[in-house]
C-alpha cells in the first residue's frame, strides 16, 4: 500500500510525526512525505523533523506567505502532479489548514481515496478559515478518522450516515504524540521559574483583530505581574505586534520552540493559556488547566468537565477567569483514547 502524506503546518508535523512512527513499523506500507511549505521557519518546521526524526520529506512545495486563494491554489495545482506521478493508494491528511484542503481536493478529482485525521470537528463558526477547510474536506473524505464521540456525533447531525464514507473513532493522534515524546523532552535555553504560565496566540480571529489582540495582551501584562508567563511566539502575532503600537510589559516573550521543548514545559507549568487547538488538549495530557482565549472551542468535552474556560478576548473575563482557576482537576478521565490512535488509524486503512 502507498500513503501520500500531505502536511505544512506545525501541528501536521506533530501529528505526522506519530502515525509516520507507526507506519514504519510495516513493511508493506510506503508512505510518501509532501510538505507544502506553508511552514517555513526552522523553528516552525525543521525543528520538527530533527527531534521528532519524521521522514525527510520527499516533496517540499515551498507555498508560503500568500492570502489564502494563492496559497491554496498553488498547492492543488503542486499536489496534483505529485498525485499523478506517484499514484497513491491513499492521500492522508490532517486538521484544518490550506494545506489540508488543498490535499484533500487534489486527491478526490483524481479518484484516489482521501483519509482525514482529526475529523468531524466543528466550531461552528464559520468565519474561521480552519471551519471552512475542515468541512469541505470532511465532505470529500473516504475515512473520517475522528478524535472523539463529539466530532461524531457532529457528522451525524450533518446527516453523514446517508454519506457515502466510513467514519472510525480513532482517538485523538496527538495523544500519541504526548505519550511517546515525553520521555524525550529537553529543556528550552531560557531559565524557567517554579511557577510559571504556558500561553501561545495566533488564532487569525485574536491576531488580525486589533480590539481582541490589544485586550489579550493588556490582560497578560496583569497576569505577568504576579506569575511569570513564557509565550513562545507564532511568526503571525509577532509581526503584528511589531507592525502596531501594543505595549507588551512583564510577558517573557521567546521564539518558537521545538515540540519537546514544549512538552518540557507543559509537564511544568502552572497554567496554559492559549487560542491554539492543540494545546488546549496538550493541557489535558500533562494534567494542566486551560484558560483558552477564544469563543467557541472545537473540544468541548474538555469544558463540560472543567479542564478548559473558554475566556473570549475581554481583558476582565481573562483576569478574573486566571484569579478564580481551580487547581484541583482530576484528570482520571479517558477523553481521547489513550494512544491508540495511530494502531487503529493503520489497521482501517489497511481493511
Ligand atoms: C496556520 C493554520 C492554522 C493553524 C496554524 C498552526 C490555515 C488557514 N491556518 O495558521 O489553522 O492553527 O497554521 O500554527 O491554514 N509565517 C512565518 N514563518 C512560518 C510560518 C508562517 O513567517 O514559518 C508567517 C506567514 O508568512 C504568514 C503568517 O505567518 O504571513 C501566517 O502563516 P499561515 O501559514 O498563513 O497561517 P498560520 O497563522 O500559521
Ligand atoms: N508548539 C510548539 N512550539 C511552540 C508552540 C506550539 O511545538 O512554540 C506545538 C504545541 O505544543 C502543539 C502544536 O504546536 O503541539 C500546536 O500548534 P499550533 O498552536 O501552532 O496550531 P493549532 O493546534 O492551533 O492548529
Amino acid at each position: 500500500m502507498k500513503i501520500i502524506t500531505i502536511i505544512g503546518a506545525r501541528p501536521q508535523f506533530i501529528k505526522a510525526a506519530a502515525l509516520s512512527r507507526e507506519i514504519a513499523k510495516h513493511d508493506n506500507i510506503k508512505e510518501i512525505i509532501v510538505h507544502t511549505g506553508q511552514h517555513y521557519d526552522s523553528n516552525m518546521s525543521d525543528i520538527f523533523f530533527e527531534q521528532m526524526s519524521i521522514p525527510k520529506p520527499h516533496f517540499n512545495l515551498d507555498i508560503n506567505g500568500l492570502g489564502h486563494g494563492a496559497m491554496t491554489g498553488q498547492m492543488l495545482e503542486k499536489i496534483e502532479k505529485v498525485l499523478l506521478s506517484e499514484k497513491p493508494d491513499w492521500v492522508l491528511i490532517y486538521g484544518d489548514t490550506n494545506s489540508t484542503i488543498a490535499g484533500a481536493l487534489a486527491a478526490k478529482k483524481l479518484h484516489i481515496k482521501v483519509a482525514h485525521v482529526e475529523a468531524g470537528l466543528r466550531s461552528y463558526n464559520m468565519d474561521m478559515p480552519e471551519e471552512v477547510n475542515r468541512i469541505l474536506t470532511d465532505r470529500i473524505s473516504d475515512i473520517l478518522f475522528c478524535p472523539t464521540d463529539t466530532a461524531i456525533k457532529n457528522l451525524e447531525k450533518e446527516g453523514y450516515n446517508n454519506i457515502d464514507c466510513r467514519i472510525v473513532k480513532s482517538g485523538d493522534i496527538m495523544q500519541d504524540a504526548a505519550i511517546f515524546y515525553t520521555q524525550k523532552e529537553q529543556k528550552p535555553s531560557i531559565d524557567l521559574p517554579k511557577k510559571f504560565i504556558l500561553a501561545t496566540i495566533h488564532r487569525a480571529e485574536n491576531t488580525d483583530e486589533p480590539k481582541r489582540l490589544g485586550a489579550i495582551l493588556e490582560a497578560l501584562n496583569k497576569i505577568a505581574k504576579e506569575t511569570t508567563i513564557i509565550l513562545p511566539l507564532h511568526p503571525r502575532t509577532k509581526k503584528i505586534i511589531e507592525d502596531s503600537s501594543f505595549n507588551i510589559q512583564n510577558i517573557n516573550i521567546i521564539e518558537p520552540v521545538g515540540y519537546l521543548e514544549m512538552v518540557y514545559m507543559l509537564n511544568r507549568c502552572k497554567l496554559v493559556m492559549t487560542d491554539s487547538g492543540g494545546l488546549q488538549k496538550e493541557a489535558f495530557f500533562f494534567k494542566k488547566p486551560c484558560l483558552t482565549m477564544r469563543d467557541e472551542t472545537e473540544w468541548i468535552e474538555l469544558i463540560e468537565n472543567n479542564f478548559n474556560t473558554l475566556v473570549g478576548a475581554q481583558k476582565d473575563e481573562i483576569i478574573n477567569a486566571y484569579k478564580e482557576q481551580n487547581y484541583q482537576l482530576n484528570y482520571n478521565i479517558d477523553l481521547y483514547g489513550g494512544g491508540t490512535a495511530a494502531k487503529k488509524i493503520i489497521e482501517e486503512l489497511k481493511k
